[in-house]
């Protein structure tokens, strides 16, 4: 058996997956919320992890004792910056992926290096999610705390220090730091340079399966994890999830709902957008990398839409009522941007609107808008995708948007293609779960990991495509209405 750890945002998730992919235990650990001084800032401390992945691994060999584990694989939130002294000592509570603060530090790295170098060099460009611009913050901030950096690390790998006490990192992750090239799968020396950061700062690197540590003394004295078990780099969330709906040959896509929304293509080379908006990254297997898209607010706009507009209504009940309104909510748009966007707009400023109420719309026209608004910002990412000439064969859906019958079909019907769901989706864990078996001999590859172990259950064919495609065109065009509003 195979043991997955996810050191989530909200809570770190421990998962026990046999040889035929069966999910034997799992258990979840929360942790203290996300600690924010201003408007924007987001930290969480490293040392709680710590706490909540001891607690999810302990919960899990209890429910299991005996369990042999052949191998330990991570994944978690990614972008976090995380540092070190040079004894290992955690120097300040992390930034993490959401903190926004670094836009000054991301124009700066952008004159310094320039736009186009930093995507050449790094397929993407300087956002403020990215952990290179997190460490400029505290060079600028706290110089006393950026003196005695020894080491840099993402969640995750913190996890794994204290396990193994070895510094790594997968490559996956590390295409999130802004200090990989991509491309060549190796730190980039110029963008260190540039930037000011030493590279004996940044860990070793591996590919996600291999085998990069092993559990010692001190980390089986904290979990009861036996001492020498094997450990793979892993992957962050987005490529360990993406392992786990079994998203690795090009043409294969994923559009996942959760709090935020991801579309993320399976690529055979690195396929860059000169104008940074999508996010280009090594994938969790060698020799493969992918593309993906973010919406800020996706599962977001329908839980601040429930809590502000009908507080203490089940979702269900909203969604019946939606689902009696016609494809297109009779012409009323929700644009998601509640959190400013990501993909394409890159426009940490832009809001969110409902456009075109009239007085003969419901309550059920709105929640139908909302889950039509975030499927047609998912669908902007598609559309990135076909201009990148990226292939889109297949997409699955996961995440909680998978769940509901009413949001899928409004997928199948914005993208204009069946969508496929699977018989599980059990997220990233489950697909770091997958990468450690594959680098202990499980299975002889990640992708035969995934055959084995992942299947669809239905595929959804679109109902009204062609409704939806005049939708979306109008949809395309409330974005630079607001921006004129707004004089951003
Ligand atoms: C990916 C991203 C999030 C975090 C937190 O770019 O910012 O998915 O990894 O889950």
């Amino acid at each position: 058996m195979v043991l997955g750890i996810d050191v989530g945002t909200g809570g770190t998730r421990a998962v026990l997956v046999d040889e035929a992919g069966r999910v034997v235990a799992s258990q979840a650990a929360d942790h203290a919320p996300i600690h924010s001084e201003h408007i924007g800032w987001a930290e969480q401390h490293p040392d709680d992890w710590w706490r909540a992945a001891r607690q999810a691994i302990a919960g899990v060999l209890q429910a299991n004792p005996g369990a042999s584990i052949d191998a330990v694989g991570l994944t978690g939130q990614m972008h976090g910056c995380v540092m070190l002294d040079s004894d290992g000592n955690v120097l300040r509570p992390a930034l993490i992926w959401c903190d926004q603060r670094t836009q000054p530090e991301c124009d700066w790295l952008t004159d310094t290096i320039g736009f186009d170098r930093l995507i050449e060099l790094t397929c993407n460009p300087a956002l403020p999610n990215f952990t290179l611009t997190k460490l400029l913050w505290v060079r600028t901030h706290q110089p006393e705390i950026f003196a005695r950096i020894a080491h840099v690390l993402c969640p995750k790998d913190y996890v794994r220090y204290r396990l193994t006490g070895e510094f790594a990192m997968d490559m996956q992750e590390a295409s999130g730091t802004l200090l990989l090239d991509v491309t060549h799968r190796r730190w980039s020396a110029e963008v260190a340079a540039a930037a000011g950061i030493p590279m004996s700062w940044l860990p070793r690197l591996f590919e996600g399966p291999e085998i990069c540590a092993r559990i010692s003394a001190e980390g089986a004295a904290a979990t009861g994890l036996a001492a020498g078990t094997p450990v793979a780099a892993g992957a962050g969330d987005q490529g360990a999830g993406a392992v786990g709906m079994g998203i690795l040959r090009p043409g294969s896509v994923s559009s996942t709902i959760g709090t935020s929304g991801v579309v993320f293509a399976a690529t055979d080379a690195p396929k860059k957008d000169k104008l940074g908006r999508l996010h280009t990254m090594c994938h969790a297997a060698p020799g493969i990398w992918h593309v993906m898209g973010v919406t800020n607010g996706a599962g977001l706009s329908l839980r601040y839409f429930r809590d502000t507009f009908a507080p203490g209504t089940e979702y269900d009940v909203l969604t019946a009522e939606a689902a009696q309104v016609p494809a297109g909510s009779d012409g009323l748009l929700w644009t998601p941007y509640l959190f400013g966007e990501r993909t394409p707009h890159l426009d940490p400023k832009a809001r969110a609107a409902f456009v075109g109420i009239t007085a003969s719309h419901t309550r059920g026209h709105f929640v139908r808008a909302v889950l039509e608004g975030v499927a047609y910002s998912l669908r902007d990412t598609v559309t990135l995708l076909e201009e990148m000439e990226v292939p889109v064969h297949s997409i699955r859906l996961g995440g909680g948007g998978a769940r509901g019958p009413l949001w899928r079909q409004i997928q199948a019907d914005v993208y204009g293609q069946p969508v496929e769901l699977l018989e599980a989706e059990e997220g990233g864990a489950f697909g770091a779960a997958l990468l450690a078996g594959t680098g202990v001999g499980i299975w002889p590859s990640v992708e035969a990991a995934c055959e084995a172990t992942i299947r669809v259950a239905e595929t959804i064919p679109p109902r009204h495509a062609e409704q939806m495609a005049a939708g979306y065109v109008d949809y395309r065009r409330v974005y630079p209405a607001l921006k004129q509003i707004q004089g951003a």
